[in-house]
């Protein structure tokens, strides 16, 4: 997968909530929205390379148990900046801190967001 594809549909999302205003307040939880967006990169974007089901694949797996042990800081740093020299690329532009932080506490938790069905 090319990781620069998705700034094409991410970048005008992204834009428009600071152009909004819309980027939740320190610890919020993001707005039902952006936890829909967020579970769509989970699966579509971060799926492509640790798995659709986060089971690993190009990437390690997101599972709970995988995740164990590991600190929630690091794990939330490596979402915001990528692992330089490798294929985890940064994701600082496309969501907030504390919303790589609601993303690292669902998928420590073994909660990942899933995706909503069609709403018709
Ligand atoms: C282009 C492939 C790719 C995409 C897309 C990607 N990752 Fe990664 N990710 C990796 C690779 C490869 C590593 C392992 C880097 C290393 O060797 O340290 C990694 C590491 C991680 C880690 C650290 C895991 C650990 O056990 O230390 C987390 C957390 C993570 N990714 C979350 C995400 C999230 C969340 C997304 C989507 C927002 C995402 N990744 C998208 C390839 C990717």
């Amino acid at each position: 997968m090319d990781p620069f594809a998705l700034s094409r549909h991410a970048v005008p999302a992204a834009l428009a909530a600071v152009l909004l205003g819309a980027a939740p307040a320190a610890l919020a939880q993001p707005t039902p929205a952006r936890q829909a967006q967020l579970a769509h990169w989970l699966r579509d974007d971060c799926g492509a390379c640790h798995g659709m089901t986060l089971r690993g694949g190009l990437g390690p797996p997101l599972t709970r148990e995988a995740l164990a042990g590991k600190p929630r800081e690091s794990l939330v740093a490596t979402v915001l900046y990528g692992r330089p020299g490798t294929a985890m690329p940064p994701w600082q532009p496309f969501m907030t801190q504390d919303e790589a932080q609601w993303l690292i506490d669902r998928l420590q938790a073994g909660k990942p967001p899933a995706v909503a069905p069609p709403a018709n």
